[in-house]
């Protein structure tokens, strides 16, 4: 009795510093080589060789992405706030929204990223995957592509030799944490702008990376107890493109149908053995509950907002102000909190020593209490529908302060639908109770077929 009590004061005497797991994320750099100050923002900030009155600044422009000096600054500040953090998820996209280019621009800009963090964070473990755009041509992801031979070479002292198979096959692999597995998964391959898919030789589960998502999850259901030496109960899923639909504009989805549902049915299938789903790709800040066929809310996936502030042509979309964020989990892996870390671009073109500064605690913003859950968030985005208040803090987190608007009719559907529905049909459904917008001065169907057309322009 007398060494518990003991213990108790002890743990009442300590500083109750959270004891939190932290996982820092750093999502969608963009590193964009060409980008000079003597350029233009409406061409990506490339030097087209024209005299201008006035430069760009030096750490990047609004409607262009990244140059070195800013994803530079994004990592030591990460490293100055959070020196020493348990895991680093890094979700890809690391070359810029440019057209034309060739294998060298793809593995310089993911070389340049690699060497910036790893030497950076030299000693912790980090989990790097593919965005995209790190592809060429872009969107193209294959299954055996030279790209994993080359970035293996890069990568594999973080991952080990036993992940070597999956990673040369199709670009995922495993990695075992201290209580959960985390699998990082390849969903370039599930993109629609995906033009590969005629090549595909397994239509139904390119690279056979369905396949090992599954055996994992059926691995994690039987785990006999939370943690064995060669399983464990709880699978975290991280990728760059989340299933679901893009949240600013009205029905633009991502992956294919098939795929889509596919994905979501074993999401439903394994909740219960699975702990977080991490994305990127948005470059905006929001979530997606994942539902049932029953209407209850098993999952929860986040989308991480981006590095790069680059501005996005598709409808009701724009730019954002560079982030990152950690998320604090418990030794059972639940979430306890994510907070997320943010810098104006231009404070930052002004003065060269501007912090990254903490945005917003999502426990604190939207008052949970308790772990936040699949139900927590549910509740929370039920609240949002009727309280404008709410609704309008996560539209300002959305762009990290980025010329924040209330959303209307069909825009203010596809945020709500969004977060509320990942599959494609009932997300249709609840879409078409929204007014379509029709300001003639948005030009919308001229951005959709550019849209199409040019897939590029995508995320
Ligand atoms: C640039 O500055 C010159 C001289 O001050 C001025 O004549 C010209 O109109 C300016 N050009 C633009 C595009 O602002
Ligand atoms: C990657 O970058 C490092 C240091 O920045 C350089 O030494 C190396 O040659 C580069 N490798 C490739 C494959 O570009
Ligand atoms: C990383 O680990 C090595 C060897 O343990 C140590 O010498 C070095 O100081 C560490 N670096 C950092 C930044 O912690
Ligand atoms: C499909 O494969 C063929 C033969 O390797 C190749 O020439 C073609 O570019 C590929 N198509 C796409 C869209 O990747
Ligand atoms: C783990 O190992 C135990 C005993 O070594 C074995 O009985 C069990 O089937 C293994 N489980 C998995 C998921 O491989
Ligand atoms: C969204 O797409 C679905 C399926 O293609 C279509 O039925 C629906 O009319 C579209 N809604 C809007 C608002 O464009
Ligand atoms: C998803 O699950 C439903 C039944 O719940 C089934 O009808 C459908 O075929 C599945 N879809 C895919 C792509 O596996
Ligand atoms: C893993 O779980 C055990 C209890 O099962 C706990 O003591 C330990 O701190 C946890 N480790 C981490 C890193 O969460
Ligand atoms: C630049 O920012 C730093 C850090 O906030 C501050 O200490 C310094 O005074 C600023 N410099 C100017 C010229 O505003």
């Amino acid at each position: 009795m007398w060494p518990n009590l003991l213990m108790y004061l002890l743990f009442l005497a300590l500083p109750h510093k959270s004891a939190a797991y932290q996982v820092l994320h750093l999502a969608d750099f963009h590193l964009d080589i060409e980008y000079s100050i003597n350029g233009d923002n409406q061409k990506m900030c490339h030097d087209d060789g024209q005299k201008r009155n006035k430069t760009l600044g030096p750490f990047g422009d609004y409607m262009c992405d990244a140059p070195k000096p800013l994803i530079q600054h994004a990592i030591d500040e990460s490293a100055r706030l959070f020196p020493n953090p348990d895991l680093i998820i890094w979700t890809g996209d690391n070359v810029a929204h440019i057209d034309g280019y060739g294998w060298e621009v793809v593995l310089d800009a993911v070389n340049q990223t690699t060497s910036l963090l790893f030497s950076r964070f030299p000693n912790q473990t980090i989990l790097p995957t593919f965005g995209n755009h790190d592809y060429a041509p872009s969107n193209g992801f294959e299954s055996d592509s030279s790209l994993y031979t080359k970035t293996w070479e890069l990568w594999k002292g973080k991952l080990g030799d036993e992940n070597k198979a999956t990673f040369l096959q199709g670009g995922y692999y495993k990695y075992r944490l201290p209580n959960a597995t985390a699998v990082v998964l390849n969903t370039n391959l599930y993109y629609s702008a995906n033009k590969a898919y005629v090549n595909f030789t397994n239509k139904a589960d390119p690279a056979d990376q369905f396949a090992f998502l599954e055996t994992e999850l059926a691995k994690a259901e039987k785990c006999p107890n939370r943690i064995s030496d060669n399983c464990t109960s709880l699978v975290h899923i991280i990728a760059h493109i989340a299933p679901g639909v893009f949240e600013k504009s009205p029905n633009i989805t991502w992956f294919r149908d098939e795929y889509n549902e596919r994905f979501l049915n074993l999401t439903i299938r394994y909740a219960n053995s699975i702990g977080w789903m991490i994305f990127g790709h948005h470059h905006t800040d929001t979530f997606h509950l994942i539902k049932d066929p029953l209407e209850n809310v098993v999952q929860l996936a986040y989308m991480s907002p981006a590095v790069t502030p680059w501005f996005s042509d598709l409808p009701g979309a724009g730019a954002n102000n560079p982030t990152f964020r950690v998320y604090e989990t418990d030794v059972y892996s639940k979430i306890e909190d994510i907070k997320t870390y943010y810098i104006n671009l231009d404070e930052l073109n002004k003065n060269a020593s501007t912090p990254f500064v903490f945005e917003y605690s999502f426990k604190d913003a939207y008052g949970i209490t308790g772990d936040i859950t699949p139900s927590t968030m549910s509740d929370v985005l039920e609240k949002m529908k009727t309280d404008d208040k709410l609704f309008m803090k996560y539209i300002d987190y959305n762009t990290a302060y980025w010329n924040p608007v209330m959303p209307v009719q069909e825009y203010r559907g596809a945020q709500l639908c969004s977060m509320e529905y990942a599959d494609y049909p009932r997300y249709y459904t609840c879409l078409s109770k929204y007014t379509k917008f029709s300001d003639s001065s948005l030009k919308l169907p001229i951005f959709s077929l550019l849209a199409i057309l040019y897939t590029e322009f995508l995320l």
